[in-house]
């Protein structure tokens, strides 16, 4: 595998500016703070640079912006930048994450070989350390992603080959902040192997091969691993699952992930339901020709599922977890399904397909069902699922639905710190009613009305009684114009949050 997802070291130190040996150390500052005077010796060390952008305005501290002096004397690194990061009241580990991506891009594209981040609080800022720095190591391997496997040349550089987060000594112990920057680090790496996967293109990664794949991330990390084939998803009679995967020439897989460390309780046992389809024509209810390229991260819930089971065996995770991922492409082939036809999920539930395009809550059904047989407590699904919730959100938030609201509200408040904002929306049994079948117990889709919804509904009826939350990032996990904190394509989402989920099931109440 090329080195554009893993690899990339970052480490902690616990240093002053003056002392930290790099070509570029990176100083983020705040809207309207007086830097020349809040940071000492800034000003002098690069020979009043500092103070003359000041007073010009080319740095006044907004989102992202970014100044780069070189360092003429008294400190050690060569260079310095300033990095914006917009109002002091404004920065929460969100913001500062994207800072240190929009940092670390800027590394790069400069070439720069070593950086080192400054961990620092300005005035009005209130940040816990540990989760300060996590955020920052996070950010700055977000940056040294990349995109372009498939160019023969013109290749962008890896990034820079040393890492730096630096916070003062007594900040917190070196330790915790040692391990909070490792933290970062694997989640970082998680993300960019999610990414990789969303990236790349439908001939290369069918549903076998993504099965292959996690096989080797499983293997690395010392997750338990199964693949279900067709003739073991027959035998279990997943008929939604195969239904799907009828049109294609592609033999449909499930992905099941364990976590299982010794001594865990016996509950709670975290379930994760991953989208897994590989490329998604809409089948015979097939997609316009325009941006149907896209449809290559229709396995981005998957992508999420596998990379978040990574990190959370990296990273010990003190909870029995169960990653399932149901993965087929829909192809409108001789034998694909057909708008009307019936058919019945492992659970029994019969589906009256209307539209074959909505085909992600079908494999869905069967893979909820199989989390909950494999004996999950709290069950999370996502998946890139529905048009509809780009309409509702935009690309600024999934959609997040389920049930009980305190387990909806663990997982909007973990995800607004890990970069992946999610928001409540509603399951009324209206929404339910709308998927009622004359024929069969569900249609699979309830027309262009509240579709995102809709869609949740359905998923809801494989649930059972257990706390249950659906993430739909169709909006969310591909990126369309670059940022200055975020590169074209797919984004990783959700990775850091399900992993955080686990790494935090004490929060859970
Ligand atoms: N994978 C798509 C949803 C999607 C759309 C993801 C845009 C990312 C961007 C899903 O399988 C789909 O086709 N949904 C249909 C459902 C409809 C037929 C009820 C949709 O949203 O149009
Ligand atoms: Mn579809
Ligand atoms: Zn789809």
């Amino acid at each position: 595998m090329p080195g554009s997802a893993i690899g990339q070291s970052v480490i902690f130190l616990s240093s002053t500016p003056p002392e930290v040996d790099t070509d570029l150390l990176v100083l983020p500052v705040v809207e309207g703070e007086p830097v020349s005077q809040t940071i000492t010796g800034l000003d002098t060390v690069t020979g009043g640079a500092v103070a003359r952008a000041l007073s010009s305005r080319e740095i006044q501290g907004k989102p992202y912006e970014f100044f780069l002096t070189p360092v003429l004397q008294g400190w050690r690194a060569t260079r310095v930048a300033l990095v914006g990061c917009g109002r002091a009241g404004d920065l929460n580990l969100e913001r500062l994450r994207r800072v240190a991506t929009a940092a670390g891009l800027a590394a790069k594209q400069r070439r720069v070989g070593r950086v080192a981040f400054v961990h620092r609080v300005p005035e009005g800022v209130q940040l816990p350390a540990a989760g300060a720095v996590q955020a920052i190591a996070e950010g700055l391997i977000l940056a040294a992603f990349n995109n372009d496997r498939y160019k023969s040349e013109d290749r962008s550089t890896p990034g820079p080959d040393q890492m730096l987060v630096v916070a003062a000594p007594g900040l917190s112990t070196s330790q915790e902040l040692e391990r909070a920057v490792e933290r970062g680090r694997v989640l970082g790496e998680s993300s960019n192997i999610a990414r990789d996967l969303c990236n790349e293109p439908a001939n290369v990664l069918t549903p076998s091969v993504l099965a292959t794949r996690a096989e080797q991330i499983a293997s690395e990390v010392g997750l338990g691993i199964e693949v279900l084939d067709e003739d073991e998803i027959a035998r279990l009679r997943m008929g939604l699952l195969l239904g799907v995967a009828r049109g294609s020439a592609e033999p449909p897989r499930v992905i099941v992930l364990r976590h299982e460390p010794a001594g865990a309780p016996a509950t709670p046992v975290l379930g994760l339901v991953g989208k897994g389809i590989t490329f998604d024509t809409g089948g015979i209810s097939i997609k316009p020709a325009e941006g149907m390229d896209r449809m290559k991260d229709d396995m981005a819930g998957g992508a999420a599922v596998i990379c978040a089971m990574r990190a959370i065996a990296a990273l010990k995770a003190p909870i029995r977890v169960v990653g399932v991922v149901p993965a087929a492409e829909n192809m409108p082939g001789g034998r694909a399904i057909k708008p009307g036809d019936v058919l019945t999920g492992a659970s029994g539930k019969t589906v009256e397909v209307l539209n074959t395009d909505a085909e992600g809550r079908l494999i869905l059904g069967d893979g909820l069902w199989y989390a909950q047989r494999l004996g999950a407590t709290h069950l999370v699904d996502i998946a890139t699922l529905t048009g509809a919730c780009v309409v509702a959100l935009g690309k600024a938030a999934s959609g997040l639905f389920g049930r009980p609201d305190s387990w909806v509200e663990a997982i909007r408040r973990i995800a607004a710190n890990t970069g992946d904002r999610a928001w409540p929306m509603p399951l009324y049994e209206e929404y339910s009613e709308q998927m009622r079948s004359e024929i069969a117990d569900m249609v699979n889709t309830g027309g262009r009305p509240a579709g995102a919804c809709t869609a949740a509904a359905f998923l809801k009826e494989f649930t059972g009684d257990l706390p249950w939350a659906h993430l739909d990032v169709a909006g969310t996990a591909w990126a369309d114009d670059a940022k200055p904190w975020q590169i074209k394509g797919a984004t990783g989402i959700a990775v850091r949050a399900l992993a955080e989920l686990a790494l935090n099931s004490e929060t859970w109440k």
